[in-house]
């Protein structure tokens, strides 16, 4: 059993008194490329990281159900209702299994994270998945891992109520150690591609940036709402079906943004093709190429970001760009092995000279998606 795994057994050990029947955990993820794309039916590119939620799952007497966080030291019920507190991500995954027809009896749970929160490397997806792979074996309900990212997404979307798309979820129940995972978010098919990092003798580095997302719903939902207006506008069911040519059809922020996601498709498989020839340098322009593509026609990036990606670009990493939504959290820099500790010195060094949050870095191996452990 992994630490973080542990942590969540002792937890349930000292708040319950017994030993959990099931245990599970979920990675975050970070993004390789394919930004915003998701939402508009199209490809991403993302793998799990190294840290996860894990979580220790029993079953209750007559007493009502009862959520613990390690992390958080907080004993919270489970219940149908919105609080704004971190049970909000398991008690959503309940209420998705059941708006779905699945009878889910009271149980209690323990949770243990190492994800950092809030940064952009998808912890509340990583609690969503290891709850609903837990339920699904505590409660034999056979569910797919695919049918189980579509859920946890609808606990987003409907119980949280963050608008995200479905690749924060599939990654994190679907990923497998050593590969990043191609994602067709609109037929949710995957393909798993090689990314050994180790022996091309590359380092993957995620820089997060402290920025906090403040604005980042708002934000994320207004650039939702104007690819749908755009591709309303394409007479196309989702800027996927869209092609560049089309796009001189429209004009202004419709155009900007359309122009991303077009694009961004495009570099996405160009991406993947390029890791199964294992073409790092070319995978690394096209990480520069997303990058501009986000700051200027997506609007999503931050000067923190871009400060990173500038600094990445002069000590010759391979590639960089910001992951995630943007709006501030982390950005990602494919750098040789020997050069990786410099970049950190020196953006350490350059944020600070320029007033920034101090930023935190980390290195990882493309990790293993969802498992239940025991
Ligand atoms: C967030 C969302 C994802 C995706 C990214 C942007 O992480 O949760 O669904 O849209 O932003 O690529």
């Amino acid at each position: 059993m992994r630490s973080i795994e542990q942590r969540a057994v002792q937890a349930y050990r000292e708040q319950f008194l017994e030993e959990p029947a099931i245990i599970a955990s979920a990675p975050g993820r970070v993004n390789l490329i394919g930004e915003h794309t998701d939402y508009n039916g199209g490809f991403v590119l993302p793998c799990a990281v190294e840290q996860r939620v894990a979580v220790a799952v029993g079953a209750v007497g007559h007493e009502s159900g009862q959520l613990y966080s390690a992390d958080f030291r907080e004993l919270c019920p489970l219940t149908g209702k919105r609080t704004g507190s971190w049970a909000d991500y398991p008690c959503g995954v309940v209420w998705a299994l059941t708006a779905q027809g699945h009878e889910v009896p009271l149980f209690r749970a323990t949770f243990a994270g190492d994800v950092p929160l809030g940064s952009g490397l998808s912890s509340s997806a990583a609690i969503e998945a290891a709850t609903a792979l837990a339920l699904d074996a505590f409660f034999h309900l056979g569910i797919s891992g695919k049918d189980l990212a579509v859920l946890c997404q609808q606990a987003e979307n409907g119980f949280v109520g963050v608008n995200s798309g479905i690749m924060d979820q599939y990654a994190s129940l679907l990923s497998q150690a050593g590969m990043a995972l191609l994602i067709d978010c609109r037929t949710l098919e995957a393909e798993a591609v090689p990314l050994d990092l180790a022996a091309a003798g590359l380092t993957l580095v995620v820089c997060d940036t402290q920025v906090p997302r403040e604005l980042s719903a708002t934000g994320y939902n207004a650039r939702r709402q104007t690819c749908e207006r755009a591709a309303h506008a394409l007479g196309v069911k989702e800027l996927r079906d869209a092609h560049i040519q089309d796009l001189d059809r429209l004009s202004g922020e419709e155009l900007k943004r359309a122009r991303h996601v077009v694009t961004e498709n495009a570099r996405v498989l160009e991406a993947a093709e390029a890791l199964r020839r294992d073409d790092f340098v070319e995978f690394g322009r096209l990480m520069y190429a997303s990058h501009r593509s986000l700051r200027d026609d997506y609007e999503v990036s931050t000067p923190e970001l871009n400060a990173f990606v500038d600094l990445a670009a002069q000590f010759r990493a391979l590639g960089a760009r910001l992951t995630g939504a943007g709006f501030g959290g982390c950005a990602i820099a494919l750098i040789k092995s020997e050069g990786a500790q410099a970049l950190v010195e020196s953006v350490r060094q350059h944020f600070a000279g320029r007033g920034f949050p101090r930023p935190i870095f980390y290195t990882f191996q493309p990790a293993a998606g969802a498992e239940v452990v025991r």
